[in-house]
């Protein structure tokens, strides 16, 4: 087996050095199975990150689904087949009636393209509204939303406004009603440089549980009275999904936890369970009107193996009751958090929804986020057979997205793990 060092220095000449890699310590992993995955060592971890094997690492009714449809027929997607379009029926039926049809690709970033245009073509402007720490994907158009803080879009026809959040709000002593108004505000605000620039407003588009920008709790009633601003102001919603979607929340869809209807549904990442697939989702009419302007055409999506392996994916979350799990073990684990925030000055807030929980971590002095603490616990608890990693505007949030069939059992011994790792970052800190 080669050692870790050596193969650090072979990627970063194979694959060019700055590739992502997460941990001080590179992690060298080689099998996984359910929620857990194991190094080239045979040493287990559990899986607190990795919401793409979203029905567990290896699931054999996926694995079975994708060797039978490969060995059967998979080709590309200009002919007619019947599981392509049951599976696409089968998506659309999980939303509201005003999702009916489907284009699939094979990246959040693809769907996330595609129903920005979808939403230019239909409603012929070109403004686009996003948050200012948010992060939809990585092509040219996609990326121009990027992590934009207080900077302009590179794109001229991008406005950012302030994610709304109740942990570090836009402005201090407000009740929650003023600061939800507050941050409406800046939307309006965006929404009118769009329109005095010519560019009018496209589309609005969020993660439905704002997850990139570390999960904050929202003030109640921002996302409902933001779509009707944008469509008031003649532009679509876009709900991207790809992190909160597939029962993530204890819900289905994170929109349902935030409050709102979307015109266009994105989803990604947990669809395939690993296989690339990736939706975007909207009324017949919508989709037609993309259509209609670009004969849209993916070598490798709407494929007979996608449908397949979509399928089962689907599958698994029902049968099993996948959601069930999320919303108990979630709501447990989360509360078993917040209770240690109460006892911990370094734990500044608790937040998120069924198996997506960010630990917000700070500096005591002034509640400053605390970005080394969070990498420092990061890697603490991995040296202790726990993945998880950081996000949010600060990259201070300890980010907990397991699989979904992530057990009591399992959040019991990260529990425990939680609290030596605190224990031993504490006792550093007295003896520096
Ligand atoms: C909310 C959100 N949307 C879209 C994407 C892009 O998905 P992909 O990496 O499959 O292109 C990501 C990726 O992290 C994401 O977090």
């Amino acid at each position: 087996m080669t050692d870790t060092t050596t193969l650090l220095a072979r990627r970063n000449r194979a694959l060019g050095a700055g590739a992502p890699l997460f941990y001080e310590h590179p992690l060298h992993i080689v099998r996984g199975e359910g929620c857990y995955v194991y190094d080239a060592d045979g040493r287990r971890y559990i899986d607190m990150y990795n919401n793409v094997p979203c029905v567990g690492h290896a699931n054999p009714v996926v694995v079975e689904a994708m060797t039978r449809q490969q060995a059967t027929l998979n080709v590309h997607s200009r002919y007619l087949h019947e599981a392509v379009v049951e599976f696409c029926e089968r998506l659309a039926a999980l939303h509201g009636p005003q999702i009916e049809s489907v284009i699939l690709s094979c990246s959040g970033t693809e769907a996330n393209e595609v129903a920005l245009r979808m939403a230019r073509f239909a409603t012929g402007r070109r403004g686009i509204l996003c948050t200012d720490a948010t992060y939809h994907g990585n092509s040219e158009l996609v990326s121009s939303l990027s992590r934009l803080g207080q900077s302009r879009s590179s794109n001229p026809s991008v406005r950012a406004f302030p994610f709304p959040e109740k942990f570090r709000p836009i402005a201090p002593g407000l009740g929650e009603d003023a600061l939800c108004d507050a941050y409406l505000e800046k939307l309006n605000d965006a929404i009118a440089e769009l329109q005095a620039s010519g560019e009018g407003v496209a589309a609005m588009i969020v993660c439905s549980i704002l997850a990139n920008e570390g999960l904050p709790d929202i003030p109640a009633g921002f996302m409902p009275r933001a779509a009707a601003m944008v469509r008031e102001a003649g532009g679509l919603v876009i709900a991207d999904e790809v992190q909160a979607g597939y029962t993530r929340t204890g819900h289905w869809w994170g929109y349902e936890v935030t409050g709102f209807t979307p015109d266009i549904v994105v989803t990604g990442k947990p669809m395939g369970n690993g296989l690339p697939l990736a939706a975007t989702a909207a009324s017949r009419a919508l989709v037609e009107t993309f259509r209609a302007r670009t004969r849209y055409f993916n070598t490798f999506a709407s494929s007979p193996l996608q449908a397949a392996v979509g399928m089962a994916v689907l599958d698994e979350i029902e049968q099993r009751d996948l959601r069930s799990n999320v919303a108990t073990v979630g709501a447990a684990l989360k509360a078993a958090l917040t209770q240690r925030k109460g006892t911990s000055d370094t734990i500044g807030d608790v937040r998120g929804h069924g198996l997506f929980i960010g630990v917000e971590m700070v500096k005591p002095a002034n509640n400053a986020p605390d970005s080394e603490l969070a990498t420092r616990v990061i890697n603490r608890l991995k040296d202790r057979g726990f993945l998880t990693s950081n996000a949010g505007a600060f990259a201070n949030v300890v980010k907990i997205r397991p699989p979904l069939p992530f057990s009591q059992a399992d959040a019991a011994a990260f529990l425990l793990a939680w609290d030596a790792t605190i224990a031993e970052l504490v006792s550093d800190r007295r003896g520096a």
